[in-house]
């Protein structure tokens, strides 16, 4: 981001005064159990912070991708119930803004997503809604940084109605993100992972002139094994992709597995085995990176100052598939502090997460999925190019 984004600090004295507040509570829930809090978790301190400074909350938020409308597999209750936990405080969910009478300290608003105006790419039918949005408030605070890159009217639309700021996560995030575009300091190393490389296309373009090794594993590694010439079973392949990894390939930089497992199936009870990634039979489909693998990948990070992972490197939610993911979550840890080490995206931080590895050991753990990945390929965000406008 060239310029400074402004800070809460700008928007003056705060007693009495009412703040919406666009926060990222998009979390993994199963029915009304919610499977990781971390980002309602990495909300609190700026929520907890405008409470200090007398201010009256009315926090928003979205909760996976419903159709625009009402769904209750989507609804934030779960949520509100978690933030009152974390708050020590009663966080009332309004779920029809005109009848809010502004009486709660902190209030969450139902899912915004639940409002066909909220994503509409309309611009008249997103300013209505962010029309009424604004008059629950005299102040709009942004801290949502895993919805930065979107333009929804609760990100984008809202900040051009009221005076805003950038909340202390959003400028957290931004200012550890610029340390690995400018100037990082050497060997960078950019690990990859997850299942998609059309996902990542736009970064790995961005990323490949400034790193000095790409370590590629996930479901995405298959489509590089192919470009180079391999067999890979019935693992994930984007045959339309073939092509642009054959070009990152030839860069040198670009780092593969060795060892793969394999099953026929994506199960817990699957009979993994581990094969050359060069050989992976027919009828197989690889899920992981196997051992020598990540004994490869550590030793491409041991001499690392920065490091940037996004994606898991295989089916880490089955036990049988755990084992990549977590070797290089402990080889990224392992760096401390000879490393500037980000894990970028809600899966990655979600598996070092539910892998047990802890979260302290790594210099930052991003909250935004799809914005850390935008912002990296030097996109300008319209959730943050707004708050830069008068
Ligand atoms: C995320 O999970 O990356 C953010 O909450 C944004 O969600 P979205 O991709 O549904 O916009």
């Amino acid at each position: 981001m060239p310029a400074r984004l402004p800070g809460v600090d700008t928007l003056g004295d705060l007693a009495g005064k009412r703040v919406l507040v666009r926060s990222d509570l998009n979390v993994p829930i199963d029915g009304t159990k919610i499977l990781d809090d971390g980002r309602i978790r990495a909300s609190v301190p700026q929520v907890q912070a405008l409470r200090d400074a007398g201010a009256k909350l009315v926090v928003c938020a979205h909760l996976g991708r419903p159709k625009g409308g009402p769904d209750p597999r989507y609804s934030l209750a779960p949520v509100a119930a978690r933030l009152g936990e974390l708050l020590g405080t009663d966080v009332p969910l309004v779920t029809d803004l005109s009848s809010y009478d502004g009486s709660a300290d902190v209030a969450l608003l139902e899912n915004v997503r639940f409002e066909p105006g909220e994503t509409s790419k309309d611009d008249a039918e997103r300013a209505s809604y962010a029309d009424r949005l604004a008059a629950l408030a005299d102040l709009y605070v942004d801290d949502a940084f895993g919805a930065v890159h979107r333009k929804h009217a609760s990100v984008y639309d809202v900040a051009r109605r009221l005076p805003h700021a950038a909340g202390a996560l959003v400028a957290h995030e931004v200012e550890v993100l610029d340390r690995l575009t400018t100037d990082p300091q050497r060997p960078y190393v950019v690990v990859l992972g997850g299942s998609k490389v059309s996902d990542k296309l736009a970064v790995i373009e961005s990323l490949l002139p400034k790193v000095d090794r790409l370590l590629v594993g996930g479901g995405m590694c298959f489509t590089f094994l192919a470009a180079q010439g391999h067999d890979v079973g019935d693992s994930l392949l984007e045959a339309d992709q073939v092509g642009a990894c054959r070009r990152f390939l030839e860069t040198g930089k670009v780092l593969l597995p060795t060892d793969v497992v394999v099953a026929a199936e994506v199960s817990a009870d699957a009979d993994p085995k581990v094969v050359a990634a060069d050989a992976i039979p027919a009828g197989q489909k690889g899920l992981d990176i196997g051992p020598d693998s990540v004994a490869e990948f550590a030793a491409a990070l041991a001499d690392a100052r920065t490091v940037f992972w996004n994606g898991p490197m295989g089916v880490f939610e089955l036990a049988p598939f755990a084992a990549g993911t977590r070797g290089v979550a402990e080889a990224i840890a392992g760096l401390g502090e000879q490393a500037l080490t980000v894990v970028g995206g809600g899966d990655s931080a979600a598996a070092v997460r539910a892998l047990g590895v802890d979260e302290t050991r790594f210099g930052h753990i991003s909250t935004g999925g799809g914005a850390s990945l935008e912002y990296l390929e030097g996109k300008s965000l319209p959730g943050l190019a707004v708050l830069l406008e008068d």
